[in-house]
């Protein structure tokens, strides 16, 4: 084991694990581990080289102050390598992002801008758009600011020509013949297609793309498509292409659908142990794809392009995966379908009449939800919201000691699951819940954020 002087030594050199459980046809596929970088992604390679390469070119000047735009994970690398040298960091951010990336950023003491993500570019609220306005007039006020710009900056896929494909290539003893891998800012990509063009002309490099992105399609056709679609995995996929990008490389490409590469990702900690983000998912799966397309016995090399770690809200959450129509729920074909959590599944998060305000309050932190449903035994009883408990404790915090049962509301709307949909609205317009019964079995609740998440789930379904 290496003992190191600074964070920024452990930067790269990162493991490369072959995939035991998965189906890969004739193929070996191995994994290089991104991951365990120690900013938790493959960005922590371009920070460190972006920054250093600005040093020498005297471009980038102590005390100044970095401005980025960045999905997420070029923050975290660029808040590691600033907190080290000692600059300042400010990022812009779209809203589509993990909260764990964005709490993390924050407490790295990057200050973050956070913007839109339903804006293309070109729009002042786009991400990058608002990043190099920022920059700008930070720069006009008179201070020293250095604009990454990982998008249109050469330093992003020399840091990949210099060390990424170098590890690759020694790692596999010089014995390779593909590598799958996906694009955000096409640093990845065309780094490595210009280490590899020096050391291994034949090798194969296969894009993996989210279905929405636009350069699945421009690899297969040569033409960009003018509109792209929306995708949820985090960090890869394109609405146009980056100045710095040169697929001229890249013959193949596979369009991965967010199903396709939750559901992958998911399966890797589930048969592999290794837990990475959703992009991580998209890539394995188009490796997978290639692999067991192939007719000969190849060696194929992907990325675990950062930490699960970041995702466990999305990613590693079946509730989140429901809402967003990338899991099945249950298919009974009546209400209790809208059911988030429900009792028969031991879902349901509820809380005893006897017990503490206290301990509902906790409850509804730890869930994140805002009422619960309150049991006596087998039959429930009522309902208690957060303004219930804070009703009841706002004169006297020493009531947090109370039984549920002296706050709870007991005017309870119940609903039969065979109801129609239809008679979820007139209770929710009386601002209450529905209450779903089988006879005089309790099946769980409905809010109106669930009949909203089933209604949008099913529109990404259809
Ligand atoms: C999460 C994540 N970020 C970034 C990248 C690569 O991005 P770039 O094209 O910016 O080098 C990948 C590639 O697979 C990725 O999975």
């Amino acid at each position: 084991m290496n003992r190191y002087d600074s964070v920024l030594e452990m930067i790269g050199n990162t493991p490369i694990v072959r995939v035991q459980h998965l189906d890969t046809g004739p193929c070996e596929l191995y994994l290089k581990l991104e991951s365990t970088n120690p900013g938790g992604s493959i960005k922590d390679r371009i920070a460190l080289h972006m920054i250093e390469a600005a040093e020498k070119r005297g471009e980038l000047k102590p005390g100044a102050t970095i401005v980025e735009g960045t999905a997420g994970n070029t923050g975290l690398g660029l808040a590691l390598v600033a907190q080290a040298k000692g600059y300042r960091l400010v990022l812009v951010i779209p809203d589509k992002m993990s909260r764990e990336k964005i709490s993390t950023l924050k407490a790295m003491g990057a200050e973050v801008i956070i913007t839109r993500s339903d804006v293309g570019k070109g729009h002042p609220e786009y991400y990058q758009d608002l990043a190099q306005s920022t920059a700008d007039e930070m720069a006009a006020q008179g201070h020293s600011v250095y604009f990454i710009n990982q998008f249109a900056n050469p330093d992003n896929p020399e840091a990949h020509e210099l060390t990424t494909g170098p590890e690759m290539w020694s790692q596999m003893d010089e014995d390779l013949d593909a590598v799958v891998i996906g694009v955000g800012s096409s640093g990845t990509i065309t780094g490595l297609s210009r280490y590899f063009a020096k050391v291994a002309p034949n090798l194969e490099l296969v894009l993996a793309d989210p279905e929405g992105s636009i350069l699945a399609d421009y690899i297969a056709t040569g033409v960009v498509p003018k509109d792209a679609g929306g995708w949820l995995v985090e960090g890869i996929g394109e609405d146009f292409l980056p100045s710095i990008s040169d697929f001229s490389r890249v013959k193949k490409a596979y369009a991965i659908s967010d199903r396709d590469s939750f559901h992958m990702a998911r399966e890797l900690l589930e048969n592999e142990g290794l837990m990475g983000g959703s992009s991580t998912g998209t890539l394995v799966a188009a490796a997978v794809r290639y692999c067991q397309e192939q007719t000969e016995p190849k060696r194929v090399l992907s990325l675990v392009c950062d930490t699960g770690n970041r995702y466990l809200s999305k990613v590693y959450n079946s509730y989140w995966l429901r809402e967003h129509g990338l899991i099945d729920g249950s298919n009974f074909g009546d209400l209790r379908d809208l059911i988030a959590r429900p009792m028969a599944s031991r879902d349901a998060v509820v809380v005893g009449a006897e017990e503490t305000l206290a301990n509902a309050y906790k409850r509804m932190m730890l869930y994140d939800i805002s009422q619960l449903p309150v049991m006596d035994g087998e039959r429930i009883v009522g309902l208690i919201d957060e303004s219930d408990i804070l009703l009841a404790v706002y004169e006297d915090e020493s009531r947090f000691g109370r039984a549920v049962s002296s706050a709870m509301v007991t005017d309870l709307e119940f609903i039969d699951y065979r109801a129609t949909m239809d008679e979820l609205l007139p209770i929710f317009n009386r601002d209450h819940v529905a209450i779903v019964m089988d006879e005089g079995k309790f099946l769980g609740l409905i809010t109106r954020i669930d009949l909203l998440n089933f209604l949008r789930a099913r529109a990404n379904r259809d």
